[in-house]
């Protein structure tokens, strides 16, 4: 079987874009792959955090992991730091990439712009002045090294375990581009030692929030929760998602295609209910309220399992530390093979 590596940052909870872009897909990959999931929290360092809550966050991801499927049986989950060999392979993969492919990576801008600045009036796309202010920013002292050098951090993780497989939402497939290049220049100078890997897309790498506009993501606060409670869940859809602005009144026709709740209908409702919201809201049959509704039912068809199996992790922590650390000791091993066979290939043993 080949392998297969993938992480979350311990940011917080786990969203709805998290799940749809990558979690779903690893669930579903643990039968063809040798699977390897990860916490990563030497990446979420990277951006100011509050320590006293790091921990409980990580636990947190971990119990996240385990209640949307993910199998200790079958699959192997650690946390990043545990296995110390990652930051060393990331120094050895940082002295075989150039610095300007890091200042231009897309995360890197928008992430200076918003940690730098509080961000909200920065348009951190891949244009120029968000190059420029990026530059900026770092040189300017602002921006921490391993913001920038984060992406090397990732090749490595996926590469201490010659992974192949990599299923990410679309927003990491730049830095899954930026692994092959780093396995390239390493390979042509050192030797074959590591794999080609590619991303694994889902077929909704891109999940958009609940202002219909940016992607899922906590640091706009535009996500919906993998611990949501139903009230809040039915609230959050029905009240603040937005959907198609022609609808300003009840019998005006929308444009199904072009709205937001319906593209959460595709991902997440059964073909007679999006039939039902689509035929509805051409004839305006029915109300946006009536069709977020039913759109917030099916979200918690999918979340209640997920409910459920989160409160047995969270009354039994021991069970959950003990997978992680048997993970650890687990990768630990396999880490330590390629850390021995890279340090000779390079000279260093
Ligand atoms: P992170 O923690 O930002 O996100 C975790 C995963 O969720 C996906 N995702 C989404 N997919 C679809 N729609 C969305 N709205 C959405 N929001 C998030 C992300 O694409 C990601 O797959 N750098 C990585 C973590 C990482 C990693 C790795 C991943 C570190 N090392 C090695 C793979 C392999 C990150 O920040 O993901």
């Amino acid at each position: 079987m080949k392998r297969l590596f993938s992480g979350m940052q311990p940011t917080g909870a786990l969203h709805l874009g998290n799940y749809i872009g990558a979690l779903k897909n690893w669930v579903a990959l643990q039968d063809k792959y040798e699977c390897i999931f990860c916490i990563v929290d030497m990446h979420a360092i990277t951006i100011p955090y509050d320590p006293k809550l790091m921990r409980e966050r990580i636990f947190n991801a971990a119990v996240d992991y385990l209640a949307a499927g993910i199998d200790p049986l079958k699959s192997r989950i650690f946390i990043q730091s545990h296995v110390p060999q990652h930051t060393e392979l990331a120094w050895l993969f940082n002295t075989v990439t150039p610095l300007g492919q890091l200042m231009r990576m897309t995360q890197f801008k928008q992430k200076t712009a918003q940690f730098s600045d509080g961000g909200e009036d920065v348009k951190a796309d891949a244009d120029g002045s968000a190059d420029e202010r990026a530059g900026f920013l770092a040189l300017a002292g602002k921006v921490n090294a391993g913001l920038l050098t984060y992406p090397v951090l990732q090749a490595a993780d996926i590469m201490l375990y010659k992974a192949e497989a990599v299923p990410v939402g679309e927003d990491q497939v730049q830095h899954i581009e930026l692994t092959r290049d780093v396995v390239r220049r390493f390979n042509n100078a050192y030797g074959e030692i590591f794999p080609n890997c590619e991303a694994l897309l889902s077929n909704a790498p891109r999940l958009k929030g609940l202002d219909g506009v940016a992607k899922m993501s906590k640091s706009i606060g535009n996500h919906i929760p993998l611990s949501i409670e139903p009230a809040e869940l039915e609230r959050k859809v029905t009240r603040e998602a937005v959907s198609d602005p022609r609808r300003v009144r009840r019998d005006d026709p929308g444009v199904p295609e072009e709205c937001n709740v319906f593209d959460w209908h595709r991902i997440f409702s059964p073909d007679e209910d999006q039939i039902w919201a689509a035929q509805g809201c051409r004839s305006a049959g029915i109300g946006c309220f009536q069709c977020k509704k039913k759109c917030a039912e099916n979200i918690e068809k999918l979340l209640a399992p997920m409910r459920e199996k989160r409160e047995r992790f969270t009354k039994n922590p021991d069970d959950v530390w003990d997978i992680l650390n048997m993970g650890a000791a687990e990768c630990l091993r396999i880490a330590q093979a390629t850390m021995e066979e890279t340090r000779r290939a390079m000279g260093l043993i």
